[in-house]
């Protein structure tokens, strides 16, 4: 069997947890391959909120295996948190929670320098999470990074405090004030790695490679959005991963041959949280509303996430970059109410009108040319059928497909697994 990908194709946070919990029940494994603890997937049923950030979002399925892939960077305090709540709710992980060994650590001096790299940034600072995912990729690919195979062999400390006093120069370098407590920072730290040793750390690609041949399914789980890719998201206001398809395959070791639908997960309109351009942006009460009705505040960082339109020129080269088969619309509910709704089809760019995105997207250069169109009132959150939504969804919903030449599979109507509605 092939493997499925699930990918966001905006700034993140397109409930990709949400979809990832939905379709579990039809894949053997479900794997994370990039991202760490900045991620925040959201998951609601029986009237439960439940929030991940590391674990893949199977997790509460019997079915399934979950994998945190190689390409994940993980923070032991972090995961050992989610542990202790999946334990409280009577989740049985140990059996179904596999870590590849080639996955990277997430150290406390890695929160600090990132702290004190956004500190040193001041107006031009990326908006990050502040969970030390930039300076952790910086040392993957600097090749000074600690993985979670080394924690099984001797002498792996030593390393560890070379890094980090190194980490403390750095940190120093930067000339802020930054206070921390490093003592108390380790204690934690290696308290929570014993945590992780309990669990069962795999050469994740073999084991990936063998569950191909063996004819299982396996569902890919992006984090982030394609818009914060490293090579080709809003740079420098990214995350430090590939959140693209590529990432996939680099982050399990499959090949792109391997890979067989791409579902492109995208809000019914458009969110971005942190620094950074955001074309369709609302400054004005229908951008209000769409974050008070949507509840549009960061599951990781609580921040308000900034609301715009629906940007189909971001979507359009998201859908490309991915190769993108079949889509997800979300939050349609949201959209419920207003009188117009708006859909950027081209940008004004230079005095030209451009369909593509182009390399520099910041506000003075573009200037959204929109399509309006008719919104609906219904109330659409009881909706379990296609056959009930208004016909001015459905209009949106075909000039999308017809825009990006893909068809819109799910179209999703609440935040509970049952608000789901599949075409
Ligand atoms: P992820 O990071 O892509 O998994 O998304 P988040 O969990 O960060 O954010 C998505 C938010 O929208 C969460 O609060 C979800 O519970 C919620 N949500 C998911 N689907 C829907 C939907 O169709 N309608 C509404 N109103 N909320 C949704
Ligand atoms: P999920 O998986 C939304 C954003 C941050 C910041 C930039 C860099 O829940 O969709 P980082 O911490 O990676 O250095 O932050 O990326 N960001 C996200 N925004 N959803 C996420 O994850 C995000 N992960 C990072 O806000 O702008
Ligand atoms: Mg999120």
């Amino acid at each position: 069997m092939a493997v499925d990908l699930l990918l966001g194709l905006q700034w993140g946070d397109e409930c990709k947890g949400k979809i990832v919990d939905v379709l579990t029940s039809n894949y053997n494994l479900i794997a994370r391959f990039q991202g760490g603890p900045n991620a925040g997937h959201t998951l609601v049923f029986n009237g439960k909120k439940h929030v991940l950030h590391t674990i893949p979002s199977g997790i509460f399925h019997d079915n399934a295996t979950n994998l945190v892939g190689n390409g994940v960077v993980i923070d032991p305090v972090i995961f050992k948190k989610e542990l202790d709540k999946l334990e409280a709710q009577g989740v049985d992980y140990r059996k179904s929670l596999l870590i590849s060994r080639k996955a990277h650590l997430i150290l406390p001096t890695h929160r600090l320098l990132d702290a004190a790299s956004e500190t040193a940034k001041g107006k031009a600072k990326i908006g990050s999470t502040l969970k030390g995912i930039g300076p952790t990729y910086m040392d993957k690919t600097g090749r000074n990074g600690i993985r979670v195979g080394d924690i099984e062999l001797d002498g792996w400390k030593q390393r560890y405090r070379t890094l980090a006093n190194k980490h403390e120069a750095m940190i120093a370098f930067h000339n802020v004030d930054i206070q921390y407590e490093l003592k108390e920072l380790e204690a934690e730290f290696f308290d929570a790695i014993e945590t992780l040793k309990e669990l069962t750390f795999i050469d994740s690609e073999e084991y990936v490679f063998q569950a191909i041949k063996d004819g299982k399914s396996i569902l890919a789980e992006g984090a982030q959005g394609s818009l914060l890719d490293i090579d080709f998201g809003t740079y420098p206001f990214v995350t430090s991963s590939n959140t693209t398809a590529a990432g996939a395959c680099t982050g399990l070791g499959i090949a792109p041959n391997k890979i067989a639908d791409v579902f492109g997960i995208f809000k019914a309109y458009t969110t971005r949280v942190g620094s950074g351009p955001f074309p369709t942006e609302l400054f004005d009460d229908i951008g209000e509303t769409m974050g008070r009705v949507g509840h549009e505040f960061g599951a990781t960082t609580g921040r308000r996430r900034r609301c715009g339109w629906l940007d189909l020129v971001a979507l359009k080269y998201a859908c490309q970059v991915n190769g993108v088969t079949q889509l997800m619309m979300m939050k349609a509910d949201v959209l419920s109410g207003f009188d117009t709704l708006k859909i950027c089809t081209a940008y004004e760019y230079k005095g030209e009108r451009i369909t593509h995105l182009p390399y520099n997207i910041e506000a003075e250069n573009i200037t959204p040319i929109y399509t309006e169109m008719k919104g609906w009132k219904e109330n659409l959150t009881e909706m379990e059928d296609g056959s009930q939504l208004p016909q001015e969804l459905n209009d949106y919903i075909v000039f999308l497909e017809n825009a990006l030449e893909t068809p819109i599979k799910i179209v999703s109507v609440g935040p509970d697994r049952k608000q789901t509605i599949f075409r």
